[in-house]
């Protein structure tokens, strides 16, 4: 469990993070959201303690970090991937950073095998590639078997099979009742491994939601559906919760509060002809964009035709 409260950090002028309240809850992931800058990694040194709030405070499972006697036990977090002695090989990191805390050279094996090490453990650090000391970094933040687990943005630099890899360990470690706080700064990627979202931007708290509750936001549960009986379909999907629109004469409606599959299931039970029906594929992506739209601080710009035209002039 992660308890932030008030939660700030300014840089002279600078103000990184700003007042953040939330709660990362166990057995579940929760996404940590936010454009480029928004103060996501701040935060995340300050809940390991490698950065001081300036005001406010951060717990990890009931005390602060350094208040824990063997803190690798804790929380294990994943931050920069590189902060490892280029000499050492993969296991002499992990068994440095085991004797730190009694941990016995069987969890260095484990955490080696867990991670897919296996083959490279003895070689130099320095000469990992991108991905393979993204893996010696989760390694070491497994080490101790952690509680709380935290990653900041883990699946940069991974292939697609190292992501689907990353996905499923945050999952099955979620599973086994732990605190799994990830960030990223793209939606549709923590979208697919995360039920609880902290969003943040420019520092401050955007939202605190479940994907679900952003994808309804969004317009996402809606169900699009023609049918040569609007009328009478409309009668029989009528519930609470159920809402209903479309245009007078049109044959389409759409309809939010049930699934696709219900509106079927209803049709059908009733004999109304359908021609039609789609879950409207929602964007998170979009639903993301939208709520940090004020927040993003490094807009790329586009050069149109007309400023090419009027620099060549
Ligand atoms: N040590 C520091 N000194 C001064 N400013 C800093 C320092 N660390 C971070 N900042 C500033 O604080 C803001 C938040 O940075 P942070 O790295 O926490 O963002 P982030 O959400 O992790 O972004 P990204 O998605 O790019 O990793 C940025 O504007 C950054 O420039
Ligand atoms: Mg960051």
């Amino acid at each position: 469990m992660i308890e932030a409260q008030r939660l700030t950090k300014r840089y002279g002028e600078k103000t990184a993070v700003d007042g953040l309240d939330f709660v990362v809850r166990p057995g579940t992931v929760t996404g940590f959201l936010g454009p480029n800058g928004a103060g996501k990694s701040t935060t995340m040194r300050m809940i390991v303690g490698l950065d001081t709030p300036t005001s406010g405070s951060v717990t990890v499972n009931g005390s602060r970090y350094a208040g824990h006697r063997a803190p690798l036990q804790e929380v294990g977090a994943l931050l920069e991937a590189r902060s490892v002695h280029p000499g050492r090989s993969a296991y002499q990191h992990l068994r440095a950073l085991a004797l730190t805390h009694g941990i016995p050279r069987r969890r260095v094996d484990e955490v080696i095998a867990l991670t897919g090490l296996g083959s490279v453990a003895g070689k130099r650090a320095g000469s990992f590639s991108l991905g393979m000391g993204q893996r010696l970094g989760i390694a070491a933040a497994l080490l101790g078997d952690p509680r709380t687990v935290m990653l900041d943005e883990p699946v940069n630099g991974l292939d697609p099979e190292g992501v689907l890899w990353i996905r499923n360990l945050l999952t099955s470690l979620a599973a086994e009742g732990r605190t799994v706080f990830v960030s990223s700064h793209l939606m549709s990627e923590v979208a697919q491994v995360a039920d609880h979202l902290i969003v943040v931007g420019r520092g401050r708290l955007l939202a605190d939601t479940t994907v679900r509750d952003l994808v309804r936001e969004a317009g996402g549960d809606t169900v699009r559906v023609a049918t040569g009986d609007p009328g009478r379909l409309r009668e029989v999907l009528a519930g609470p919760g159920v809402e209903i629109t479309g245009r007078p004469g049109s044959e389409e409606l759409q309809v939010s509060g049930v699934t696709a599959r219900e509106v079927g299931l209803k049709a059908a039970e009733h004999g109304i002809p359908l021609f039609e029906l789609s879950a409207r594929a929602v964007s998170l992506e979009s639903a993301f964009m939208e709520l940090t739209r004020d927040a993003v601080e490094y807009h790329g710009t586009t050069t149109t035709a007309a400023d090419r035209t009027g620099s060549a002039a």
